[in-house]
């Protein structure tokens, strides 16, 4: 099934983050992160499980890079630890971390995969958590600082930056429900949270394309659309409130400058916190904007506010979100029409499933091809419907650690057998290799960028 909607210059990539993926967690120079210290802290990671090894990607991404070859992958999003760079999160810079990711680059370019660089995916040092972490405005200072040393190092050869990954994440399940690094419980911190996240996002934009003349950049924003449980007024205003609380509270502020107006609770807590002039910083333009979608939500409204109600018709994956490719094309053409981005990546979207592996040595896992599938033609559906997506990764290329959830929950199309940390390509992964094969064999080139047929 290859899909006449998916423009001729269209991305394949696979991504991942540095915590999740990379190990070596005590080598060359690297400082503590927030997620060291949370992942020892008992009973907060499943299984006590850490980072510390991981995947060993810190070692073993040249064969890693080999496996995206033979996916035939034109990108790969990885992120930046900022504890290997500034193991203080400011000041002291680490050669030996800037090193890693020279080498890492370079690879990756040697190969023709694009870098998609994202700097920010929730390994905060632990050294800025110990100042007041993201409730701090020095935060988003210290970012910036650290921005621009990665920028003035890779930015010759990576096109392609982030800032964040998910802020809504990291405000609200780092500092409101706990359940992340650094584990707070306050909805005042999440929303103190939030807004220097933001800001640092305003105020890194325009130093990564000063060190960077040629970089196209972007934020990456978890979005779910919304949908009301039933017709009735109260669930379709719980839904909307939902809409506001997750994704319009980072839409509105960078497209449009301003938080959304519907929310005054938050707007009360966050007014105080706004400084002459972050509004307009925070809306700097950017040139892309990543999408990360797995699922939706369904809402409704009850005594103590909305609340999320499951759909018992529906297939959910290991991770209890619904299955639901519709929810991925909605909210592209939403987004298109309400904010109209340049252009969109769809930056993460995968499933995790019990995988084994089978007798035979391999990992059948027919419920994540379908998922793919089913999305896949989803961003086709969206891209007919006149959104600009340029491009798709699925998450993830590696079983990883799954943060809270430490290992357990596999989302990678390679399975990872973490005692021996030997690559087994599931099934999925050579049906998305032979996707990407068709799709370019079949689609027309585009006339602006004529490319050989073949
Ligand atoms: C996203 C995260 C990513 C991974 C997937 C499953 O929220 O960005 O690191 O954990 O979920």
């Amino acid at each position: 099934m290859s899909d006449p909607k998916i423009p001729a210059d269209f991305l394949w990539g696979a991504a991942a983050a540095a915590y999740q993926i990379e190990g070596a967690a005590n080598v060359d120079g690297r400082g503590e992160s927030i997620w060291d210290r949370f992942s020892a802290t008992p009973g907060k990671v499943r299984s006590g499980e850490s980072g510390a090894v991981a995947c060993d990607f810190y070692n073993r991404f040249p064969d890693d890079i080999g496996l995206m070859e033979e996916l035939g992958l034109d990108a790969f999003r990885f992120s930046v630890s900022w504890p290997r760079i500034l193991p203080e999160g400011r000041g002291h810079v680490n050669p030996a971390g800037l090193d890693f990711y020279d080498r890492l680059v370079d690879a990756l370019l040697e190969s023709e995969i694009e870098p998609f660089l994202t700097l920010y995916h929730w390994d905060l040092p632990q050294a800025l958590e110990d100042e007041g972490g993201w409730r701090a405005r020095s935060t988003a200072e210290a970012f910036v600082e650290y921005a621009a040393v990665v920028a003035e190092r890779l930015g010759d050869r990576v096109r392609n930056w982030t800032t964040h990954n998910e802020p809504w994440v990291v405000a609200w399940i780092g500092h409101e429900m706990g359940r992340h690094a650094p584990g707070l419980r306050s909805e005042a911190a999440a929303v103190a949270v939030s807004h220097h996240l933001l800001l640092s996002h305003g105020l890194a934009v325009p130093v990564i394309r000063a060190a960077a003349p040629d970089a196209r950049v972007g934020i990456v924003l978890d979005l779910w659309q919304t949908y009301p449980a039933s017709d009735s007024p109260e669930d379709t205003a719980a839904a909307l409130r939902v809409d506001g609380e997750h994704n319009r509270w980072f839409l509105d502020p960078v497209f449009r400058g301003e938080y959304p107006d519907d929310l005054p609770e938050r707007n009360a807590i966050v007014a105080p916190l706004i400084h002459d002039g972050d509004l307009e910083t925070i809306a700097a333009p950017i040139d892309f904007l990543g999408v990360n979608n797995y699922s939706r939500a369904i809402i409704a409204a009850g005594p103590e506010g909305p609340r999320p109600v499951r759909n018992p018709e529906a297939r959910y994956t290991e991770m209890e979100w619904e299955v639901f490719p519709d929810g991925l094309r909605a909210v592209l053409v939403r987004v298109a029409n309400e904010y109209g981005p340049a252009e969109i990546y769809v930056t993460e979207n995968g499933a995790s499933f019990g995988d084994v592996r089978g007798h035979d040595g391999r990992v059948h896992d027919p419920e994540r091809t379908e998922y793919l599938a089913g999305y896949l033609d989803a961003v086709g559906r969206a891209i007919a419907e006149g959104a600009p997506v340029r491009g798709y990764f699925v998450w993830s290329l590696l079983d990883n650690f799954e943060w809270a959830e430490g290992y357990s929950k596999r989302f990678g199309i390679v399975y990872v057998d973490y005692p021996t940390l030997e690559r087994v390509p599931k099934d999925s992964f050579y049906w998305y290799r032979d996707h990407i094969a068709r799709s370019r064999a079949t689609r027309s080139p585009s006339p602006a960028t004529p490319v050989a047929a073949g």
